[in-house]
């Protein structure tokens, strides 16, 4: 089953709670809020008041993409807001282990994030504890980018990873989706399609939505 999560970062930051009940009537699964620190990404977003405010105006759950340095700093603060999902980049820590057993302690959907550079066998020796891998297919930071074809390539290395070891491992897939390039991620294994532009930009939303899902 395909599941599709909206980004926040596209939507338009003047009439927020009507953009995600717009999502949410169209039948978009997840909301996908990513959370930026200005160091480990070159922009900021979504400060805890801020998705405080989004908690209050929609009901769906959250996908919680956190482009942090450090993520072990203030993890009690992001799990407090029930996501359904969590990820934090493996290249933001050195406490991956630690954090992963954390997140998973407290019954949160745990992933780590592989950033566009870098490469995603970095990512297999945790794959046994992970629930999900969010395969950036940009450079983390700005949404509106042009998708890396090379992610095709990360996603199918590490779809065959996880049916060899025979692991249930969502594959996320972020960044330059559109109607067009979202079939390859998809038969390459991914089965979480965040979008950002594609779906803030649609001038009929279940239509796009119908066609990020691979139909
Ligand atoms: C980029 C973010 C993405 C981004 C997706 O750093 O992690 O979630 O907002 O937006 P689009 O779909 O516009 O690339
Ligand atoms: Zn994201």
């Amino acid at each position: 089953m395909i599941k599709i999560a909206a980004s926040t970062l596209a939507a338009d930051s003047s009439k927020l709670e009507e953009e995600f009940n717009r999502v949410e009537e169209a039948g978009v699964d997840l909301l996908h809020l990513d959370v930026m620190d200005g160091k480990f990404v070159p922009n900021n977003a979504l400060g805890f008041e801020e998705i405080e405010a989004v908690r209050k105006s929609t009901e769906l759950p959250f996908d919680i993409h956190l482009m942090v340095a450090e993520p072990e700093k203030n993890i009690e603060e992001y799990l407090e807001f029930n996501p359904h999902y969590l990820s934090f980049h493996l290249e933001a820590t050195s406490n991956a282990e630690e954090l992963i057993e954390l997140i998973k302690g407290k019954e949160v959907k745990v992933g780590v994030a592989v950033n566009a550079p870098s490469n995603i066998e970095e990512v297999f020796p945790f794959l046994g504890e992970l629930d999900f891998v969010l395969v950036m297919s940009v450079n983390a930071g700005f949404s509106g980018q042009k998708f890396l074809e090379n992610s095709v390539k990360k996603i199918s290395e590490l779809r065959k990873k996880i049916d060899e070891e025979n692991l249930k491992v969502e594959i996320e897939v972020d960044g330059g989706i559109n109607e067009e390039n979202v079939k390859k991620v998809i038969d390459a294994g991914a089965n979480i399609i965040v979008s950002g532009s594609t779906i803030f930009n649609s001038k009929d939303l279940k239509e796009t939505i119908n066609k990020l899902r691979g139909k």
